[in-house]
């Protein structure tokens, strides 16, 4: 039977605060968590929607480190902005807090200190890399070395990013600390470990059996790990950013990362409910449920029921809807790549557009497998379904009105069978969308509510009302009220998904706030006078489009160079190898097109003794009289070579970049010809 909860309470993933939010953030935890928290507030239920920037972890220490600020600064700004898309996209939190706050460090160190009290941890002494011209211990990302696979002699202590392979620091072939560029050496250090092969029973339990009903990737990922066997993890680093380790003799060493973030899911409930917060995690009639992005599965599923489990007093979630991942224009989203559609970006871009983000993202949010945003699906939506169906239709019923009815709600006189018909679905929507938001299928659901619209949509078309108000006024009022129920339905039945635009359109029906139970009844009773009509959604023009996939050309191009810049340097050899080039600098004659040869020109050139012909392949870069006078680099003892028919005595030096342009090398300053380079 299903179990009946009191309250509910929400958390999503606390994201990193070393980077803005961007649109797979939101699809992926944020949209859909607030959607349930609303669709709950509606029903009336107790509802806490919880949130917070995770602000501890190396990837911090790394970028303050590079911007030669402190971790501080870094999560300072970082969390504002964060905090601040959220807002203006219409996240509902009850708190959006901070890993760095005071509360959190109490309750996380308390939490650590309970379980150590409880002798849960497993103290390991083992031997890792110690910098010692830095005096402190390497994170694995703080060494450098050459990867033992493929040779990279820039892969990290935890991966070679040029390989893909993951690596443990000890693999590292010629290990340097990124820190202070010195070879570390191996120290030996304390940590603690949550031994989690101790609870596989209990998880076997919790999950396999008793949470069938999970998402299949959920319960998926779970059962693999499960099979795979688990290890006891550490939850201690050392580190000089995060919570201390609340233990005698544990200087210098802080909480994982992993441990204290799921940790500020309780503090911040502590933070905004001091006087109850218990209730919201120890009652049994309190429902959890964890919002997360499919990397963070392992953390929620195992990691932190086993640290609540532990501890003893807490309930364990009820359900982890996990999503996969969005990418963008069919490539993976990537923060270092720039390779996103920032939040704060996208509002400079598209004011007032919250609600057309949000309902693309939802019809396209990745449930069940990865998903692709792209702006051209993003432009058909806004144009073919917000405005061409749920814009189009509240608006002909709005403005009917009011030019037929001066506003007022119009009564029902005679119904049709349609009109039934009509009547019969709205009263049917209310069912469905509970089935599909309360099975986590937000994003089914919310085709139910645009199906409402469609209906309500065709219901206007095939009746037109416009052709009858001459000779059936009483038919067009039957019409436009049964267009207006549904029009006032829309905002209940949309308001998770489209908060913005349902708040709009509540005035324009001069509509009171409604709650969920009085979705499918008659809200509106004739006679009623409405607001004033104005266009919920505007039709998106190529341009604002052209304009967002130019900005990913740009960042595509950018990455390109890079990659390109990163190309590695070829294999060392000796000065007598390159003594064998004779390089010399000449001066342009004479330079003509190849003909029937798009890329090839002609030089005539002074190599400071005689002159020689050269052909070289730039024709798509220079245009032949812009040459005559150049001076060039050349290599002058190049066997020659019959290109096109013509025997070319030496090759022009060019530089190339990422997009293959090329640009001839030649010194910075006259020089007589036949000089040598060296
Ligand atoms: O993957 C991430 O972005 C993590 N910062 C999520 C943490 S979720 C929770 F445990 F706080
Ligand atoms: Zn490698």
């Amino acid at each position: 039977m299903e179990k009946h909860f009191k309250r509910t309470l929400i958390t999503t993933a606390l994201p990193y605060a070393n980077g803005p939010v961007h649109i797979g953030h939101l699809a992926g935890v944020y949209i859909p968590a607030d959607i349930y928290a609303r669709y709950l507030r509606l029903k009336g239920e107790a509802v806490l929607l919880i949130g917070g920037s995770d602000e501890h972890g190396v990837p911090i220490t790394i970028q303050a480190r590079k911007e030669g600020v402190s971790p501080q600064a870094i999560v300072d700004r970082y969390h504002a902005i964060i905090k601040q898309s959220f807002e203006d996209f219409g996240i509902s939190f009850d708190i959006y807090s901070r890993t760095t706050s005071a509360t959190h460090r109490r309750t996380a160190s308390d939490f650590f200190r309970t379980l150590y009290d409880k002798n849960v941890f497993i103290e390991k002494r083992s031997e890792q890399y110690y910098d010692e011209e830095a005096q402190q211990f390497l994170a694995d990302r703080y060494i450098s070395g050459s990867c033992p696979h493929c040779g990279n002699e820039r892969a990290f202590g935890d991966q070679c990013e040029s390989c893909g392979t993951s690596l443990s620091p000890t693999e590292l072939l010629n290990p340097k600390s990124t820190i202070s560029g010195s070879i570390p050496v191996m120290r030996e250090t304390t940590h603690w470990y949550l031994p989690l092969d101790q609870y596989d029973p209990f998880l076997r339990e919790w999950i396999l059996e008793s949470h069938k009903e999970w998402k299949s990737n959920v319960y998926g990922q779970c059962k693999s790990w499960l099979d795979m066997g688990l290890q006891p993890r550490a939850v201690s680093r050392d580190l000089d950013w995060g919570i201390p380790v609340p233990v005698d003799g544990a200087a210098g060493k802080v909480l994982y990362v992993w441990f204290d973030a799921p940790i500020g899911y309780i503090s911040n409930t502590i933070e905004l409910r001091p006087d109850d917060w218990q209730t919201w995690w120890k009652d049994p009639e309190t429902r959890i449920v964890h919002f997360i992005g499919k990397d963070n599965i392992v953390f929620h599923c195992i990691v932190f029921p086993v640290m609540l489990k532990a501890e003893g007093t807490y309930n364990l979630p009820e359900n982890v809807p996990a999503n996969e991942f969005l990418n963008l224009e069919g490539n993976k989203i990537s923060t270092s790549r720039n390779w996103a559609v920032w939040l704060h970006e996208y509002l400079e871009d598209m004011p007032g557009k919250q609600d057309v983000l949000r309902y693309v993202l939802t019809a396209n949010a990745p449930e069940t497998k990865d998903n692709d945003f792209t702006w051209k699906d993003f432009q058909a939506r806004n144009n073919n379904e917000l405005v061409a169906i749920l814009g189009n239709f509240v608006n002909r019923a709005l403005v009917l009105t009011s030019k037929y009815f001066d506003g007022k709600v119009p009564p029902i006189t005679e119904l049709t069978a349609y009109d039934e018909q009509t009547l019969v679905s709205l009263a049917g929507a209310k069912a469905e969308l509970e089935r599909l938001i309360d099975s986590s299928h937000f994003r089914e659901a919310q085709k139910e509510a645009m199906n409402l619209a469609r209906i309500g949509n065709k219901y206007l078309a095939d009746t037109e009302p416009w052709k009858h108000i001459k000779t059936d006024p009483r038919r067009v009022s039957t019409i436009l009220n049964i267009s207006l129920r549904i029009t006032a339905n829309l905002t209940i039945a949309f308001a998770p998904f489209l908060p913005f635009s349902m708040v709009k359109l509540g005035k324009m029906l001069n509509l009171a706030p409604q709650t969920w139970q009085n979705l499918g009844s008659d809200l509106l009773v004739p006679g009623h006078q409405l607001g004033e009509p104005e266009l919920l959604f505007e039709k998106i023009e190529d341009d604002l489009i052209d304009a967002q996939l130019q900005r990913l050309e740009e960042a595509r191009k950018a990455n390109e160079a890079a990659a390109y810049r990163a190309k590695p340097i070829r294999e060392t050899i000796e000065y007598d190898d390159f003594a064998k080039l004779d390089i010399r600098t000449g001066i342009i004659l004479d330079c003509i097109k190849v003909p029937k040869a798009d890329k090839l020109l002609q030089l005539r050139v002074d190599d400071g003794l005689e002159q020689r012909t050269i052909v070289s392949g730039i024709a798509g870069y220079y245009k032949p009289e812009d040459m005559i006078g150049k001076q060039i680099c050349f290599i002058a003892n190049l066997a020659p070579r019959k290109l096109k028919g013509i025997i070319s005595e030496g090759m022009i030096l060019c530089a190339e970049d990422a997009n293959g342009c090329l640009s001839a090398v030649s010194p910075d300053k006259p020089v007589h010809p036949g000089s040598e380079v060296k």
